[in-house]
C-alpha cells in the first residue's frame, strides 16, 4: 500500500496537503543525500536567534514552494521564518494551516547523522474569507491538529504520520520516489528501559528531572528495580523514531540557564506534532505541568519543556513533578 492509497479515506483536501508535504520531503531527501559544504555552512540567524545552516534554508524554501501547490493551504509557519506565510483565502470546503521544522537536528548535518522534517497540520478554523491569515489564527493547542508527521533522512527515508486514526509508517523507494507503507499501525510499548536526554545538562535541570535520572542510573538495585539504557542522537526526529519503533522516553526539559525560557524545543512545530503522534501510538507527552497537547499557546515560536514517550515513564515523571 502506498501513502496515497493509505490516505484514500482521509478528507480529500487534507490528503492532498499531506501528499504535497511528502513531495517536498522527497526533494529535501535528494538535497540531504547530495551533501556539500554549503549545507552545513552558517548562512544567517533565524527568529530563534539560532544560526541557520544552508540546509535549513534550502529545506525551508522547498517546503514553502511545494506545499503552496495544495489548494487547501491557507497559511504556513516555519521554524526558519519570523512571521507566518499567508498562501490563499479559505476555500469553500475548508482549509488548513501547515507548520513545520524543515530541518531538525541541524547540528548533525556536517557529521552525516540522521536529520529530519517535522510537520503539523491545523484546521483553518480562524480563517475568514478575504482576510489574510494572521499568526493568532495558527496559535491553536496541539489537540486541535488534523494531522502530524515527520520524515527521517537516515539509512532509509521514512515518514511517520497520523491523521487521528493511529500511526502509520512509510518508506521512500529511492528508485520510484513512491512512499510504501512499511507499518500499518505503530504502537508504543507502555514499559521501556531506554531513555534519551542530553546528560551534560544535569546540573541545570529542575529537581524532578534530576531525581528521574538518578533513579534510572541506580539500575536494578535502585528504586526502579531494573537497569536502563541511554541513547541521545541530537536529532529529536531520530530519537523519537527509535522510540516509536521500540519504545523509550525522550526528555529535553526546562533548565535554569535561561529560567524564563520554558525549554529548548518549540511547541508548534516540534513538540505538538510529536505529542500527537506519540499520543496516537499509546504514549504520552508532558511539559512539566500539563499534557503537551493541552499546553496553552502564547506564541508561534514559543518553547516548551518536553518529556515524551512510553506511558509508564511519562506517568512516573508526572508523579515526580507532582511531589515538588
Ligand atoms: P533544530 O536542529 O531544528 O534546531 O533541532 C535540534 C533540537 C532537537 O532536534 C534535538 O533533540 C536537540 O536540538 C539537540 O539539542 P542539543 O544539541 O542541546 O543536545
Ligand atoms: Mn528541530
Ligand atoms: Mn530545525
Amino acid at each position: 500500500m502506498t501513502l496515497s492509497d493509505h490516505l484514500a479515506t482521509a478528507h480529500p483536501a487534507l490528503a492532498e496537503l499531506i501528499l504535497a508535504v511528502a513531495d517536498a520531503c522527497v526533494e529535501i531527501a535528494a538535497v540531504v543525500r547530495r551533501g556539500g559544504a554549503d549545507h552545513s555552512a552558517a548562512v544567517s540567524v533565524n527568529v530563534q536567534g539560532e544560526v541557520q545552516k544552508g540546509l535549513d534554508v534550502l529545506a525551508d524554501d522547498i517546503l514553502v514552494r511545494v506545499a503552496a501547490r495544495s489548494p487547501a493551504l491557507v497559511a504556513m509557519a516555519s521554524e526558519e521564518q519570523d512571521d507566518i506565510i499567508p498562501v490563499r483565502d479559505l476555500t469553500a470546503e475548508g482549509g488548513y494551516y501547515l507548520l513545520f521544522d524543515p530541518l531538525d537536528g541541524s547540528s548533525n548535518i556536517e557529521v552525516n547523522v540522521s536529520v529530519g522534517t517535522i510537520f503539523s497540520i491545523l484546521p483553518a478554523l480562524g480563517a475568514i474569507p478575504d482576510r489574510p491569515a494572521v499568526a493568532a489564527d495558527l496559535m491553536q493547542r496541539g489537540r486541535s491538529q488534523a494531522a502530524a508527521g515527520y520524515v527521517v533522512y537516515g539509512p532509509q527515508v521514512t515518514m511517520v504520520l497520523t491523521t487521528g486514526e493511529g500511526v502509520a509508517g512509510f518508506t521512500l523507494d529511492p528508485e520510484t520516489n513512491i512512499w510504501n507503507r512499511s507499518a500499518e499501525r505503530m504502537t508504543l510499548p507502555a514499559r521501556t528501559s531506554e531513555y534519551a536526554i542530553n546528560a551534560s545538562n544535569y546540573r541545570h535541570w529542575a529537581a524532578p528531572v534530576q531525581t528521574y535520572v538518578d533513579e534510572v542510573l541506580a539500575g536494578k538495585d535502585g528504586p526502579r528495580g531494573r537497569n536502563f539504557n541511554m541513547r541521545w542522537v541530537g536529532s529529536m526526529v531520530a530519537d523519537l523514531h527509535r522510540i516509536l519503533t521500540r519504545g523509550g522516553v525522550f526528555l529535553y526539559p526546562w533548565d535554569k540557564r535561561e529560567p524564563d525560557r520554558a525549554g529548548r524545543l518549540r511547541l508548534m512545530y516540534e513538540a505538538n506534532p510529536m505529542a500527537l503522534i506519540v499520543d496516537q501510538a499509546g504514549g504520552q507527552a508532558f511539559d512539566g505541568m500539563t499534557d503537551i497537547l493541552d499546553t496553552p499557546v502564547t506564541g508561534l515560536h514559543q518553547r516548551v519543556s518536553v518529556m515524551i514517550g512510553s506511558a509508564e515513564e511519562v506517568e512516573h515523571l508526572k508523579a515526580l513533578h507532582a511531589n515538588t
